[in-house]
């Protein structure tokens, strides 16, 4: 039944009828969710023992590093308002919440020295609440918020990270594995790297574009493996739970059908999504990644390649760390081939090469990075299952920023709905999409961009005493998705 706030809505947007959407329900299992992270979204920084973050450092260090002055000091507050966050998240029906873990939380200086039990609880009472609710805890180990400390000795450019991760995932698995079934271990490990180590723009704020970025990759690699193969080992038989990566991606559209356009897309994809996902499905890195690195580096100079080569242990430590297939599918690009840069600076981008950009048709958001190409949803899931064929995929984030937070959001709902649409027609076509996450369940922080960027289904007003909460029509749209499981007014 449509209550009548969306019945009038869906009259007045024409939401219910959608001409070129696709008619059919979505499978009877399949889970919706929202997504949110730890530093976007908790504030309390230094509150109940937590512990400093390379985000606490990057931002405190250099107020200007944040657009409008926002950082993750208090945000929206969920550290102590989270009791109505997930009054919100049942109010909309969502299956699964996705959270992530502060790992200074956890371990303040991200060592097992000393486990924080303010921390831990804190975790434990929202995993239970979710649970008393319904609604399965989805939490990823990292999203973006190294512990300073691990940083300071040299952060995801040192493999020794990657113990010091298996060592907070094995006391997570502890600590929370009895109440979740599906775990991620790091959110996009490409934009930590990319952003991260080779721009200024996120923190560390390394520039380190031509070969700390592979660098950093590798051991996130390693780390992701370890935390896999820890849960797997010690953890698989008495909790029965599923574990993976959080991968990330813009679809790759050759401009044109010439053979070396079609090339440079399946390079582009392969630079992007393959760099993580061919190791942990492969073994190895992409063969163009390989090779294009391979010869720049030689040319310019270097003995060896700014890639580093994976050691047969490497790849069998690294090949089937994957349960199911998590991917962050936000937009796509074309991709037109040009001639080959020449030497220049070592660098991924002219690693890569390739000329990419957006249709001008297509709707642009407020964010640079994204415009709406909903066919990108399909086109990426088939690509994923033809280059991993994996059992079970889950659409962890897919969202569309605005500028105002404005409570008339139609054209989130008109992005999601041409999204949804290209995941039920991926679905037809055979690939076995299990779940959709939307990103996300309020107005976080958006990193650098503060809170100039708005994500959420759920306005936060963050000049109020109390983070006001406000849903939009967004979230009425999506509560109303999640009774019919319909796109349009009559499904089959
Ligand atoms: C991906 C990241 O995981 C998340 O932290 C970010 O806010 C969204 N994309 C939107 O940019």
């Amino acid at each position: 039944m449509l209550t009548l706030r969306v019945f009038l809505l869906c009259l007045t947007f024409n939401w219910c009828h959608g001409a070129d959407l696709s008619n059919k329900f979505f499978p009877k299992n399949f889970q919706f969710g929202l997504s949110t992270s730890a530093y976007q979204i908790e504030g309390g920084w230094n509150e109940g023992g937590k512990g400093e973050s390379m985000w606490d450092r990057y931002f405190h260090e250099n107020t200007s590093r944040s657009l409008d002055g926002y950082n993750g000091d208090v945000t929206c507050d969920s550290y102590h308002r989270w009791e109505e966050d997930v009054q919100i998240l049942k109010d909309i029906g969502v299956d699964v919440y996705r959270f992530s873990i502060a790992w200074t939380r956890i371990l303040p200086d991200g060592t097992t020295k000393h486990i924080n039990q303010e921390g831990v609880n804190y975790y434990l009472n929202l995993i239970k609440a979710l649970r008393d609710n319904n609604i399965e805890p989805l939490p990823t180990l990292y999203h973006w918020d190294l512990p300073q400390h691990l940083s300071e000795l040299g952060g995801w450019l040192n493999p020794q990270i990657a113990t010091y991760f298996g060592d907070y995932a094995r006391i997570c698995y502890q600590m929370f594995g009895e109440h979740v079934k599906r775990w991620l271990t790091i959110n996009e490990p490409k934009s930590t790297c990319l952003i991260g180590y080779g721009s200024i723009n996120n923190a560390p704020g390394l520039e380190l574009i031509g070969d700390g970025i592979y660098q950093c990759a590798y051991v996130q690699l390693l780390a992701h493996a370890k935390a896999y193969r820890i849960y797997d080992e010690e953890f698989r038989n008495s909790q029965g739970g599923v574990v993976s990566i959080a991968l990330d991606h813009p679809w790759s559209e050759p401009y044109s059908d010439s053979p070396l356009d079609v090339e440079a897309a399946n390079i582009e994809n392969q630079f992007g999504l393959g760099w993580y996902a061919h190791p942990i499905y492969h073994g190895n890195w992409p063969q163009p990644m390989i090779e294009r690195i391979g010869n720049r580096s030689l040319l310019e100079g270097y003995t060896f390649s700014r890639l580093p080569v994976l050691s047969n242990e490497d790849v069998e430590y690294i090949k089937g760390t994957h349960d199911y297939f998590a991917i962050n599918i936000y937009t796509g690009y074309y991709t037109q081939h040009i001639d080959d840069y020449g030497v220049g600076e070592p660098s991924y981008w002219l690693d890569k090469g390739n000329n990419v950009f957006s249709d001008p048709s297509w709707p642009k958001s407020s964010s640079d990075w994204l415009t709406s190409y909903p066919e990108a949803m399909r086109k990426l899931l088939n690509w994923i299952k033809v280059e991993y064929n994996p059992a079970e995929v889950m659409v962890t984030e897919n969202g569309w920023p605005d500028s105002t937070g404005t409570l008339e959001d139609q054209e989130r709902i008109t992005y999601m709905q041409g999204y949804l649409s290209n995941l039920l027609d991926a679905i037809d076509d055979g690939v076995n999409v299990i779940g959709y996450l939307h990103w996300s369940l309020l107005d976080v922080l958006e990193w650098n961009a503060g809170h100039t960027q708005r994500l959420g289904l759920v306005h936060v007003d963050f000049e109020s005493a109390n983070l006001t909460r406000t849903w939009k029509n967004s979230a009425y749209w999506y509560q109303n998705l999640l009774t019919t499981r319909c796109l349009v007014d009559n499904c089959q």
